[in-house]
């Protein structure tokens, strides 16, 4: 059924041409993993941009792919068929080298289990990806950051002496420390209580705003979702709608018209308003 919104892959723009204004992008993005009766699509088609200087968010059921679509994108794993871009550049071309080349020089990280490296202290956790592409650090970026994130008294601290928050102020740090072309975050927030999350959130937009950074964020809390410029909706695998300035308001709306959305298997009639779509923008 063509027009069921649930099924309908969202398109922003055409779905070959790569606008200017798109820091990453897929087309006909696919995932499956596993083989034979065992395999598993995780994404299905993709084709999105991901706007340079914007907080984009993406939001939706567990389970509808969330996190492998921020994987496929930052080249954490690998895509089944279709094309990602960062920056102008075709992931999928690219060798092993120059894949961890990427990783490390152009692209940021924020995982939910702050990944900090034990026995560095947060200083040099923050520039361990200059460090090991051995790129020199640019002092004065180093102490904006660290500045913003309120680390200075903390920059000689081993990770186990610093705060939940302050440890994933130290991944922020060092996912903006190499100036990259954009920041993946999955679930920043998830292991952070609510103030320790609104001090990350609004250092996250703040990197967006005043430092022009782009950031690409995973999350299933609808408050941490406004923080973005937009947000987008996934579903079995496929975009199924987006929202521009979200309000808590308007998220939790769009979450509950997914949750009644019915899946692409089940069956529906053309007339069924159940499935309202949700607002995109075309
Ligand atoms: N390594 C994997 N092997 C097999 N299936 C996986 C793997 N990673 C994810 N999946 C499956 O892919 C789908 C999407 O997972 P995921 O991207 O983790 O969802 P989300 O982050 O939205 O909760 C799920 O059905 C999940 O079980
Ligand atoms: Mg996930």
């Amino acid at each position: 059924m063509t027009n069921n919104p649930t099924t309908k892959p969202l398109q922003i723009g055409s779905a070959t041409a790569i606008p200017a204004s798109a820091i990453a992008s897929a087309r006909g993005l696919v995932k499956t993993y596993g083989r034979g009766d065992t395999t598993v699509q995780a994404l299905a088609a993709i084709d999105v941009d991901f706007t340079r200087g914007e907080l984009t968010a993406i939001m939706g059921p567990s389970g509808s792919g969330k996190s492998t679509l921020l994987h496929c994108m930052a080249g954490l794993d690998t895509i089944t068929s279709g094309t990602v871009t960062i920056d102008g550049e075709d992931v999928g071309r690219m060798n092993q080298r120059q894949l961890t080349k990427l990783r490390r020089t152009r692209l940021g990280f924020i995982f939910q289990a702050f990944n900090l490296v034990p026995t560095l202290t947060a200083a040099e956790n923050i520039t361990l990806p200059l460090d090991i592409a051995r790129r020199p650090v640019d002092r004065a970026h180093f102490d904006t950051i660290v500045a913003a994130v309120g680390l200075e008294s903390r920059l000689h601290h081993r990770p186990s002496e610093l705060s939940g928050g302050q440890q994933q102020r130290v991944a922020c740090a060092r996912a903006l420390v190499a100036k990259p072309a954009v920041i993946f975050a999955d679930e920043p927030t998830g292991n952070l209580d609510s103030k320790a999350s609104t001090e990350l959130l609004g250092f996250l937009r703040r990197s967006v705003d005043d430092l022009g950074q782009s950031v690409v964020m995973v999350t299933h809390d609808p408050r941490t979702a406004t923080y973005a410029h937009r947000v987008l909706f996934l579903a079995d695998g496929r975009l199924v709608g987006e929202l521009v300035n979200p309000t808590q308001a308007s998220v939790l709306e769009a979450l509950a018209s997914l949750d009644a959305a019915p899946t692409a298997d089940e069956g529906k009639t053309d007339n069924d308003t159940s499935a309202m779509p949700l607002p995109v923008r075309i």
